[in-house]
């Protein structure tokens, strides 16, 4: 079952709210706490989304779990003072974002007190209200001298006391061995699978892979980078294996999802939802990454991303194999990377096309280039030959022009909510010159 459910109708709090049950909203967000490398940290999530299963040994937060004895908390009181809630209904997951804003180790600006609101909506306050009121937690976060987060939060209002004892509440509990190693459904954050099949999967036989160790981390082996079936676009956003290799980093997570959805969204998941438009399957395409499989029975064989899609949803992947890592060598020196996608709005949206580049660049010569295009055909695409044709040329405006004419005879299109055909293959082109643009300067 659903965290929602369990904590709506089992535990009888109320005070997470259903709004879309998709992701969308933000009104059922709930704090997950857990030990990470024996410290407790505090994400997000969408309870909407989130499966009971993956919460194990975990301490679950719902807005009447940061109430303080006979005051408001410090986001509430903010809330109430900027007249940031009207009917109140989307009320509780905004305090709820805020207050996973103020437990983590993010830069207390209050650009990043409104980024930890962007998976949530209001359809009756205004957003200017709300966003002074997170400008309000973000001065009084800035007034840490340097203390941990959570005995900061304690003291200012943020949290109740009882959060002091949680890390040695969560080490006392003995973690139940998963026992379902032949069930049929592999599942990660679940936001895939509960907006796609919300039904049948209340019912379903799922194999929980979120928790397991075998395929959780980020870790460098020379210059080849391994992520963990399970590590969430979160993970991969504070890795800093991933940082110190791509610059531009918060740029392009910012364009995935939400703060809530990306701190569970698994990257396995994106690869075999294999969505034409899978943002970080863009990413991983261009990184021309091998995807590692696995069998409960021990067998293993590895993949080449590129090969891993072979028609609409089809995989080269049977039924009980899952993902257990993937691996890519990092950008570094004159290899580059970029990204771009476009949305019908900027965040929280799926793309209507994007790209991705790697490219390796000697003065002005290219040694080697790989582009990846999504929502232009059946599959999250490779553009083969536009990657050979790039390689070997000197840059310039001529040849990025007859790359994106090569391009567009590997892509088909179709017209859709999105955008028509001839649309999308204006992006494609456009997103090509911006790769060059930002990473190569052409004008
Ligand atoms: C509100 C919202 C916004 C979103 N925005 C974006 C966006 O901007 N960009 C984007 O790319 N996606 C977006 N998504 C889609 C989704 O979040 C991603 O695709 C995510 O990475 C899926 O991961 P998951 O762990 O939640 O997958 P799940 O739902 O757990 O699983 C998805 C599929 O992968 C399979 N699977 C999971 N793990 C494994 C494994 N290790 N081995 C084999 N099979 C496995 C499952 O069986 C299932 O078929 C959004 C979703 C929501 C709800
Ligand atoms: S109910 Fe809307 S995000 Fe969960
Ligand atoms: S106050 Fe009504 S939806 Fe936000």
């Amino acid at each position: 079952m659903l965290v929602l459910d369990f904590v709506r109708y089992h535990q009888h709090l109320t005070g997470t709210k259903i709004g879309c049950r998709e992701g969308d909203c933000g009104a059922c967000t709930v704090l997950i706490g857990e030990l990470i490398d024996n410290q407790l940290r505090y994400r997000t999530a969408t309870s909407c989304l989130t499966p009971i299963g993956n919460v194990h040994g975990k301490h679950v937060v719902t807005i009447e779990g940061i109430n303080i004895p006979k005051q408001l908390n410090l986001m509430q009181h903010a809330m109430q003072q900027e007249n940031a809630t009207q009917c109140g209904f989307c009320t509780p997951g905004f305090v709820m974002s805020l207050a996973g804003f103020c437990l983590s180790d993010t830069t207390p600006t209050s650009e990043n007190a409104i980024a930890s609101i962007d998976g949530n909506i209001c359809r009756c306050t205004g957003y200017k209200s709300i966003e002074r009121a997170a400008h309000t937690v973000a001065i009084a976060k800035q007034s840490n001298a340097g203390i941990a987060a959570i005995d900061f939060a304690i003291q200012q209002n943020m949290v109740p006391a009882y959060f002091k004892d949680i890390e040695q509440r969560l080490r006392g509990i003995a973690l139940l061995e998963h026992p379902d190693h032949e069930q049929p459904i592999f599942l990660g954050g679940g936001t895939d699978l509960y907006v796609q099949k919300h039904d049948d999967m209340v019912h379903a036989p799922v194999h929980l892979l979120f928790n397991q160790q075998h395929v959780n981390g980020i870790t460098q082996q020379g210059n080849t980078c391994i992520i963990g079936a399970s590590a969430t676009v979160t993970d991969v956003a504070e890795s800093p294996i991933i940082q110190k290799h791509f610059p531009r980093l918060s740029q392009y997570i910012k364009l995935v999802s939400s703060t809530p959805i990306r701190n569970v969204a698994t990257i396995a998941g994106n690869l075999v939802n294999a969505s034409p438009i899978g943002d970080m399957t863009i990413w991983f395409l261009a990184l021309n990454a091998t995807v590692h499989l696995a069998s409960a029975k021990g067998q293993h064989r590895t993949v080449p991303l590129r090969n891993f899609y072979k028609g609409y949803k089809m995989l080269d992947k049977h039924a009980k194999e899952f993902i257990q890592q993937i691996s890519f060598e990092l950008p570094s020196g004159n290899k580059h990377f970029h990204f771009e996608k476009v949305c019908k709005r900027t965040h929280l949206d799926i793309a209507s096309v994007n790209s991705a580049i790697c490219l390796t660049i000697n003065n002005e010569a290219i040694v080697d280039a790989s582009i990846s295009a999504g929502g232009v055909g059946p599959i999250p695409m490779h553009l083969a030959k536009t990657s050979t044709f790039l390689a070997g040329k000197i840059i310039s405006n001529d040849v990025i022009k007859q790359a994106i004419a090569i391009a567009q005879t590997e892509v088909s299109p179709i017209g859709d909510v999105r955008g028509s055909e001839a649309y999308k293959r204006l992006l494609l082109g456009q997103l090509i010159k911006a790769h060059f643009i930002q990473l190569v300067k052409v004008e």
